[in-house]
């Protein structure tokens, strides 16, 4: 059947079809979509289609082949990311967003709401003084705090870097266990990989402020400009939370950006027990959250904060375009009154960052905190780290388990040991392969001061408590039964 229009509507019809496959896919009932007869890949492949099958047909495929081979990410037992499935706030809101208002910027009741999101977001997460701008993940959140710290380190020596390019060699400093979107940065903007200087950690994760106080020093005598120190809440690798405190007074005396990588752990502010952890946010001149990691949108929402905008539309303003400027009545003071959002851009996040086409993701922070508050966010991140916790306690008590790092967050990280048994890091890489296998709990591995570790990450509403224990059962199952093929 030839089918040349395309649909721009019946979505009562088709999103209930839609979402009653995802209700049943949630229920994550299906094989794993790499069982080993693979029959949706032979049923999707195909060339390119000159015709179309239609809309019904499109959602049939969708419904049938596509959305039941999907990822494990959403599954309760699954704690490899620091990403989860999106709750349902979120997802309705992205779909609202993605039919009644495709862009984020003119007047729109959405730009308005990014606005407004971005204030409750940076008040939740104790930046309540700074400003913000949403972007698609925690890689390109730090880029733009990075590229504001390039702005007012080169605007310091008389340099527009935006404008006419870099003059010194600069450096960064990060520790060891900073996520490596950093390096990435600085080969973006032009400071070089190599102009990440990587500072020690002591064993618990956290960066060391002598080695960081060495480290500027030596640059300055070799001439290098320190441009920015980042300073991890939460590392990906275990959640630990540099001395935030001591780091932002040395970035103060030392006329150095501070930026804070939050993008996992910064709303583990929320959690009053270990709120003093945060002290010297107030230090910095930049942060990011990324709300797709802890607070459970869907993929695609990060945060930057700064404590001046006006910063990054210099590093990032775009030059006008002719097709844009002209047909949009640009807001000044004074001016004509405002008749229709195309008479306004609506706040410019396009010239705060580096994409211009970007949807609506206030909308999606707003509809996550409007549905459960800032208490409901609280009360699911205190379990997480309780459940990080749970185990850390059952581990230190069990003659066949090892905590490699006391749990700062909802990250733990921890192994199987056996006396008997040499390479402990084989035997662990063996108990994961096999729990991955058996498709219930599906933490990722790392390594901890050297060891191979078992590393569950809750960050999903959908991680409840007795999941802590159920993994720990699985370990201990698994563990014992590796360990005894290894002495039969
Ligand atoms: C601390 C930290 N920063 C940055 C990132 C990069 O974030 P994204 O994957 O959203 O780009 C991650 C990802 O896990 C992270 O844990």
């Amino acid at each position: 059947m030839k089918k040349e229009k395309a649909e721009t509507g019946n979505f009562e019809n088709l999103l209930s079809q839609i979402g009653a496959g995802l209700d049943q896919f949630q229920k994550f009932e299906h094989q794993d979509a790499l069982h080993p007869d693979k029959t949706w890949r032979k049923a999707l492949d195909g060339p390119l289609p000159a015709n179309g099958v239609g809309i019904e047909k499109v959602t049939e495929i969708l419904l049938e082949k596509i959305i039941p081979n999907g990822s494990p990410v959403g599954k309760p037992g699954f704690t490899s990311f620091i990403t989860t499935g999106a709750t349902t706030a979120s997802t309705l809101a992205t779909t609202a967003a993605s039919i009644a208002s495709p862009q984020r910027y003119l007047g729109t009741a959405f730009n308005f709401i990014e606005e407004l999101s971005l204030k409750w977001l940076a008040e939740m997460c104790g930046v309540k003084t700074m400003e913000g701008v949403y972007s698609s993940g925690g890689s390109v959140a730090n880029l733009i705090a990075l590229g504001a710290a390039r702005q007012s380190a080169f605007e310091k020596i008389g340099v527009d870097p935006a404008a006419d390019g870099l003059s010194r060699k600069v450096s960064i400093y990060a520790s060891q266990e900073c996520h490596h979107t950093i390096q990435r940065s600085g080969g973006v903007l032009g400071l070089g990989r190599r102009a990440i200087k990587r500072i020690a950690c002591d064993r618990e994760g956290r960066m060391k402020v002598d080695a960081l106080l060495c480290a500027i020093e030596e640059d300055r005598q070799a001439g290098i400009l320190p441009m920015a120190i980042v300073a991890n809440a939460g590392t990906t690798n275990t959640g630990a939370i540099d001395p935030l405190l001591a780091i932002g007074k040395i970035a103060q005396k030392n006329s150095i950006w501070f930026h804070i990588d939050g993008a996992y752990g910064l709303p583990g502010i929320l959690d009053d027990r270990i709120q003093e952890l945060y002290h010297g946010l107030e230090l910095a001149d930049s942060v990011i959250v990324d709300p797709h990691k802890w607070l459970g949108a869907s993929v695609g929402i990060a945060a930057t904060f700064v404590k001046d905008r006006e910063l990054l539309l210099r590093a990032f303003t775009q030059e006008p375009a002719d097709y844009l400027e002209g047909s949009v009545d640009q807001m000044t003071e004074g001016s004509p009154i405002v008749e229709h959002s195309l008479d306004d851009f609506g706040i410019p996040y396009f010239d705060y960052g580096v994409e211009l086409s970007a949807p609506c993701r206030g909308i999606v922070m707003w509809a996550m905190l409007k549905e459960i508050g800032t208490e409901g966010m609280r009360q699911r991140i205190k379990r997480h780290n309780d459940m990080a916790q749970q185990i850390a306690q059952f581990t230190r008590e069990h003659p066949q388990l090892e905590l490699l790092i006391e749990p700062t967050l909802s990250i733990c990280c921890f192994r199987y040991t056996d006396d008997r048994v040499a390479d402990l890091d084989s035997l662990n890489q063996k108990l994961h392969r096999q729990l991955v296998r058996e498709n219930q709990y599906m933490p990722s591995t790392t390594r901890v001061n050297g060891k191979l570790a078992l590393r569950p990450c809750y960050v999903g509403a959908q991680h409840e408590q007795p999941q802590a224990d159920e993994l720990l059962a699985a370990v201990l199952r698994i563990g014992s039964n590796l360990a005894a093929e290894l002495f039969v």
